[in-house]
Parts: C-alpha cells; structure tokens; sequence
C-alpha cells in the first residue's frame, strides 16, 4: 500500500478506552474546554466537511431534531469543522431554516470552529480523499462517543461522501450505556427491549447466577454454548 504522507500521519491515533483529549477550542457556545463541558454527562463529538454543503445541512438538521433524544440520554452534542466561528453562526440558521424550526430559535448544540485544523489533525478527522478549493484535505464524516469517565467509547469514520445515521448513532448508545452497567452484549439490529446476549468470556454456570430469571442457550452443531440469550424482560442488574 503506498505510504500517505499528509496531515493524517500525524495525528494522535485513539484507541477505545483511552482517556479523550482534553482540548479547548472556540465554539458557538463559546470558548469550550472538553472534560468541563461534558462534566459527569457522555459527549458526542461529530465533524463534518464544511458548513454551507448539502450532505452536512442534513446531518445537522437531524442531529438537532434529535438533540431532545440525546438529551434524555445525558449525552452532549459536539459538532466540529474547519471553518470559521462566524460561518458556523450563519450556517446554523440555514440547518434551522431547513429543519422548518421557528425563527430566532438557538440551535441545540455548539459547532466547534477548528479553522487553523489544530483539531481535526490532532485527533485523525481529516478526509484526504475530498479537498477544498485550496487543495486542502476537508474534515471527514468522524464520530466520537466519549464516556461520563471521558474516556473513548467509540468511533465510526465515514467519508465525506456518505451521510450518517443518526438514528443509528442513539442506538449504539442505547447500547454502550446499558453495557457500561450490565454484563451483557447487544447482538446485530439490538433495539432497547430486545433480548440481550452473554458475553462469551462468562460461562454458563456463572450467567445462570447473573441472570437468575433466566438463560436461554442455543443447542449449535458444535456442541459448545456459547449463544446464550437473556430475555428482554428479565431484570438485569448491575
Ligand atoms: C456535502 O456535505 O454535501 C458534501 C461535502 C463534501 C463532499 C461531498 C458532499
């Protein structure tokens, strides 16, 4: 594979469960610094290409319309990009004009204004792939999901060309914040209310303990047992 020597080679590579830089930054919100804006909450830090682009106003717009939903779920939203604080005040007014909010209505979360890309090079958001008209790489279609303890839950990489899902993105929480406190596993399309999975590293005596309620193990060719499904109304505890 040919050898890219961009911005992306250096920046800070994030594994899960490292603890999140905590960066400071000009926001619409203003001036923010990551660990006290989040406080005890989880955070969801998001970039984008550019403001004033079409696939971006989308993105925005339903990620506003669901900020209630991430809300509820004690989850902070964090938009970022390499344009300017005052682009991300116009542009705010676009998402909200499209969304048919009402006029004057503040915009549910801040976008961060990473124009000099200290950021985006810093924690590997570029896209190298789409350029801006100077020939620079455009921040790529990232998510971050950081815990209360402010350390790296999980990340997805799209490219520029690809909206996400935001729908998707509250049912991976769903997920993470049930499996922060359970010991169980959420298998593929998990839905809250769905039956959940013991995690393979648990053996069947010791869920039987866990899950006092219930275990249901699937009988497989193999012989071995580990499909072991936790019925979605058991109680699951700590
Ligand atoms: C967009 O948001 O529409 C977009 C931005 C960069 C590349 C392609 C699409």
């Amino acid at each position: 594979m040919q050898h890219r020597d961009t911005e992306t080679d250096r920046c800070c590579r994030m594994l899960l469960g490292d603890v999140f830089p905590n960066f400071e930054a000009d926001s619409t919100f203003g001036r923010m610094k990551l660990h006290d804006f989040l406080r005890d909450s989880w955070g969801v830090l998001f970039s984008h290409p550019g403001d004033f682009t079409p696939v971006c106003t989308t993105e925005l717009g339903r990620a506003a319309q669901l900020s209630p939903e991430f809300s509820k779920r004690n989850v902070k939203l964090m938009a970022l990009s390499v344009d300017s604080l005052q682009e991300h005040h116009d542009w705010s007014k676009d998402i909200m004009a499209y969304n048919n909010t009402e006029p004057g209505s503040q915009f549910p979360f801040p976008i961060i204004a990473d124009d000099r890309r200290e950021l985006v090079e810093k924690l590997g958001m570029l896209d190298p792939e789409e350029k801006d008209h100077n020939g620079m790489p455009l921040s790529a279609r990232c998510v971050f999901v950081i815990g209360p303890d402010k350390k790296l839950k999980l990340s997805i990489l799209y490219p520029a060309t690809t909206g996400r899902n935001f729908d998707e993105i509250l049912r991976v929480i769903d997920s993470l914040q049930l499996t922060a406190h359970n010991r169980v596993a959420t298998p593929v399309d998990w839905r809250p209310g769905n039956s959940v999975m013991v995690p393979p590293r648990i053996p069947e005596t010791e869920a039987a303990m866990l899950f006092p309620a219930g275990v249901y193990t699937k009988d497989l060719p193999s012989g071995k047992k580990y499909l072991q499904i936790v019925q979605p109304k058991i109680d699951i505890c700590c």
